[in-house]
């Protein structure tokens, strides 16, 4: 299996020509204008919301398919895990503390967006913040997401504030890009 890191920066760099798979299952949610209204909101430093939720999209994808589980169910749960339009930066208490609450927002606004949501996705959703929330993923797939989010999020966070693991970040992604157009 590719390394994470590896799998994280070809999350920047995928399209539906060269990955028909992937976006078979993500794809229509993927370009609808709710998760595309997600690139105006930062998410970690210098990351938008898009970029973190294709980038724990695509690893609960690679995950769930390496160990046999529900690709589907994983892959929709993560591309609405973080599904909430606001920037949680925003001193307003209708949306705080927002470690706690926002699983409930981005669960009924999933709902609303995706209305044969199954109850496996929408309990990957109410539990990816686990173990800041209190009940823990309830299946494997549920697992995979929480763990591809935390993932993802230090890779943001550190690409943000570190300028050599920023170059190496790039560096791997024009590797990535060149290796696609061979
Ligand atoms: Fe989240
Ligand atoms: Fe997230």
């Amino acid at each position: 299996m590719e390394k994470l890191f590896d799998i994280f920066a070809k999350s920047y760099a995928l399209s539906p020509e060269k990955d028909p798979e992937f976006f078979s299952y993500v794809g229509y949610l993927y370009c609808t204008d709710e998760v595309q209204s997600m690139r105006q909101y930062p998410q970690h430093s210098t990351c938008n919301r898009l970029d973190h939720i294709r980038a724990v999209t695509y690893m609960s994808y690679i995950l769930s398919k390496k160990f046999g589980c529900n690709v589907k169910a994983a892959s929709r749960g993560a591309i609405l895990h973080d599904l909430v339009y606001y920037d949680w930066h925003d001193p307003d208490w209708s949306h705080r503390p927002h470690g706690f609450r926002h699983p409930k927002f981005a669960a009924a606004n999933a709902r609303l967006l995706c209305p044969d949501l199954t109850k496996k996705e929408e309990r990957i959703i109410l539990r990816h913040m686990w173990p800041l929330t209190i009940l823990p993923p309830s299946s494997r797939e549920g697992i995979i997401v929480t763990f591809s989010d935390k993932y993802c999020a230090s890779k943001e966070m550190k690409l943000s504030k570190d300028e050599k693991k920023k170059k190496e970040f790039e560096k791997k992604l024009q590797q990535i890009n060149s290796s696609m157009n061979k």
